[in-house]
């Protein structure tokens, strides 16, 4: 696809790269001072959060292992449906890991909400989210998100990770999606 017609079909851009970068810098700071004596591993989940764990992971100042989980309960739609699948599982066993799950985006919340159970049942230490972005008018379950980059509106957003039907995944602000490429 052209440059020029990914532009069409964004509506307007929500928060850019440069604020998304300032935002995860102050995040790493507080994970640094929470986990400073802690194991900590980080998971994130495949494949919206490939961005921001790539730049996250790099304004710590600590050591961070990572691990990479991939659940599907989108597919092509634009809702999520809670009906949670596990495409790929952890390489590494969570007892005794102070986890934080890294994600790009908490939107109904289901997806999330049915991996923090699983992963209670796994043995971690402790268990917090960090996750980019956060529509909270669109929850239906209540997430104690403890990181938090930008709460957004209920839109469809696309970008630093997020996509539609796979695409537009690499632009580099989040921006919502105009609604004729879906209607
Ligand atoms: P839920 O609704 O369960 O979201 O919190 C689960 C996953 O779906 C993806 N998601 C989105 N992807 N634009 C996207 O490109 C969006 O607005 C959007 N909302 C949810 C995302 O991977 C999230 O983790
Ligand atoms: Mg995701």
């Amino acid at each position: 696809m052209r440059a020029a017609d990914i532009e069409k079909d964004l509506d307007r851009v929500l928060v850019t790269e440069e604020q998304m970068q300032a935002r995860l810098a102050e995040l790493a700071k507080q994970v640094d001072a929470d986990y400073a004596d802690k194991d900590i591993l980080l998971v994130g989940v495949l494949k919206g959060a490939v961005m921001v764990m790539a730049d996250f992971v790099r304004h710590l100042q600590i050591d961070a292992p990572m691990d990479w989980m991939a659940v599907s309960s989108y597919g092509a739609s634009t809702k999520s449906s809670g009906v949670v699948q596990i495409r790929k599982d952890l390489d590494t066993p969570l007892e005794g890991k102070h986890v934080l799950v890294v994600e790009d985006i908490i939107d109904s919340g289901l997806t999330l909400n049915w991996l923090l159970e699983h992963f209670e049942t796994r043995g971690a230490a402790s268990i917090e989210v960090l996750a980019a972005l956060r529509k909270p008018d669109a929850m239906k379950v209540e997430i104690d998100a403890k990181y938090i980059g930008f709460d957004i509106p209920s839109d469809f957003v696309i970008g630093y990770g997020l996509d539609y039907a796979e695409r537009y995944r690499g632009l580099r602000d989040v921006a919502v999606l105009a609604p004729h490429v879906y209607s």
